[in-house]
């Protein structure tokens, strides 16, 4: 369906035409004082120049125009020269009602469909999930829901750090502990034990011990360094220990983002891209675009219009080893050859800004990735506690993604015992679904790129802009189309009263809204957009009559109304990633 903001527009671009003056640039926008009217057209202001006339003069005029017009019921120029508009509720209806019988409430694919590849997860084999891993996983599985909501096909990849220095530390520190292993044997010819030689909790305790003795103890750091050389080079022994640490890793990874409902079509490592990094090196000097620099190899990455001097790209370290960049280019080549996509999006902390600037230009330069694939980079921002500071512990650890969803779920639980009385059970699995709620709308409702402070109590707040306020509307919803006990006809209609009209108009914006959600990747557009339409919600719930109402027909159009209401709360929440309990 075409968006009701692009029928209005239209609207106004001929009555501005009509009156001779260029429609090219008209547009109508939702009003920013919605106590004087509903929609607005500020382009007299913009044409008053070119057309040698006063604003107001123009937009008198226009308005003059559109007196008549069906899609409007109140059309006034005011100084200096808005066109304020009011909209014909029976129009307005009548556009909502078609939103109610069509696909995707009328949302229009985009086009053409691209295929998009979007990096997510990040997470680093051996280290716990923390929460500096959890924005990238909230925010990328909202916009890959949002993109395949639009009709593109979206392969999200979690693109697991395996390949850094933590292996060869935890290598380095298993010899010390248990040096009798065969895999430290240079001897050993058999085939090497199938059970892993430490579980997922000595694997968490074994990391952080070895990366702190690595910083006091020069010999265990060389032992480390050269642990991660050989294992890299592909010792037997080392590469089964590796083996050991995915498997055992990656369950646990699994099992974190199971419960954020967050999922990965591909589980890919930095490690998959090493075998295309000789070759892809090969082709780059090939190129003439590798230069030695202190011993090392670059690839420069300057352009004229920069405003200030980039560093090069290092590809290859004076001792020969390749590094985080040679491995993101290497994932490029992977990713061209197997996956062709059209765009490949990373959600990455906004502090990486300068890696994906050097990866991306050098990806150019060596001809990985043609001008015609999109290399988009959203950088978010910190997660902070009350202090600004990362948000931590109370003791001031780092704080683990498992501990602080136990925290939110706590503080849900004692909420909801506030309102009213559960059974045990019931309550820990509506206080996980809340929980979860409270902590992706958090998330997402500020812009990515912003930092942001948890408040633990806020966030969990059922009233305000929280995801358990948006969440209890569709529950209240859903509990009035209970009691009406059958289902409405779906024949919505205008039946003259102002909230009515206010919940229409924001069931209007839903195409508008998802689009440019996906199009900007912003989607705390959508979480703006849920309050909005929750709150319209709301002062219809407290100023209407609804189930009371004695004309069926008037009531059956407020159900049909709600019933809408309710699967476009649903549908939106499911794009940020989360789902609404039965009762709360
Ligand atoms: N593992 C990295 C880290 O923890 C993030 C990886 C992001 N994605 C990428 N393609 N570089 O910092």
């Amino acid at each position: 369906m075409e968006k009701y903001l692009d029928i209005i527009s239209a609207q106004l671009k001929e009555a501005f035409e009509s009156k001779g003056y260029d429609g090219t640039r008209v547009a109508a926008s939702v009003s920013n004082r919605p106590d004087l009217c509903e929609f607005q057209c500020n382009s007299a202001m913009a044409l008053a120049k070119s057309a040698g006339k006063a604003p107001i003069m123009i937009a008198e005029e226009v308005a003059g125009q559109l007196k008549e017009n069906p899609w409007f019921s109140e059309v006034s120029a005011v100084k200096p020269g808005f066109i304020n508009l009011k909209v014909s509720g029976t129009q307005l209806a009548g556009y909502v009602d078609g939103m109610n019988h069509a696909d995707k409430f009328g949302l229009e694919n985009a086009s053409p469909a691209k295929k998009i590849i979007i990096d997510y997860g990040g997470a680093n084999v051996a280290k716990p999930l923390h929460i500096g891993h959890l924005r990238s996983a909230i925010i990328g599985e909202s916009l890959k829901r949002i993109c395949r909501y639009l009709g593109h096909e979206a392969i999200g990849d979690v693109h697991l750090g395996d390949w850094g220095l933590q292996m060869g530390q935890i290598i380095a520190e298993l010899q010390e502990r248990q040096p009798d292993l065969p895999y430290f044997d240079q001897a050993f010819d058999g085939s090497y034990p199938e059970e892993p030689p430490f579980t997922i909790s000595e694997l968490e305790e074994i990391y952080p011990c070895a990366s702190g003795k690595c910083k006091t103890d020069p010999a265990f750091a060389q032992k480390a360094h050269e642990a991660t050389h050989r294992l890299q080079n592909g010792d037997p022994g080392y590469r089964a220990i590796w083996n050991h640490i995915l498997n055992v890793s990656i369950a646990d990874l699994k099992k974190n983002y199971d419960a954020l409902d967050v999922h990965f079509e591909l589980w890919k490592k930095e490690s998959d891209a090493q075998p295309y990094i000789p070759a892809m090196l090969e082709d780059m000097k090939g190129r003439g675009i590798l230069k030695e620099s202190e011993g090392a190899l670059v690839v420069e990455i300057g352009q004229e219009d920069d405003k200030k001097e980039l560093p090069p790209c290092i590809v290859v370290k004076s001792d020969g080893a390749t590094l985080y960049s040679t491995t993101d280019l290497a994932t490029l080549v992977e990713r061209m050859q197997l996956f062709g996509p059209d765009k490949v999006i990373y959600v990455v902390d906004k502090r990486q800004e300068l890696h994906f600037i050097q990866v991306f230009r050098t990806s150019r330069k060596a001809g990985i990735v043609p001008d015609q694939v999109e290399l988009e980079f959203l950088g978010f921002g910190t997660m902070n506690g009350k202090d600004g500071q990362p948000y931590k512990t109370r003791s001031g650890g780092v704080m683990r993604l498992e501990t602080l969803i136990g925290e939110i779920n706590d503080a849900v639980l004692e909420r909801m015992k506030e309102n009213r009385e559960f059974d045990q059970a019931e309550a820990q699995k509506t206080a996980r679904i809340i929980g979860l709620a409270a902590l992706k709308y958090a998330d997402l409702s500020n812009q990515a790129t912003k930092d942001y402070i948890f408040d633990l109590s806020r966030f969990t707040s059922f009233e305000g802009n929280t995801g358990p306020y948006i969440l209890y509307t569709i529950v209240r919803i859903r509990s009035i189309l209970n009691r009406y006990g059958k289902q409405p006809s779906g024949h919505i209609r205008f039946t003259g009263n102002e909230p009515e009209k206010q919940i229409l108009i924001e069931l209007s914006r839903f195409s508008d809204v998802i689009g440019s959600a996906c199009k900007e990747l912003a989607p705390h557009k959508i979480c703006s957009y849920l309050y909005d339409l929750a709150n319209a919600f709301n002062v219809f719930y407290h100023e209407v009559r609804i189930l009371t109402e004695e004309d069926e027909e008037k009531k059956d159009s407020y159900l049909s109304l709600l019933d809408l209401t309710a699967r476009i709360l649903e549908q939106c929440i499911s794009l940020l990633g989360f789902a609404a309990p039965e009762r709360m």
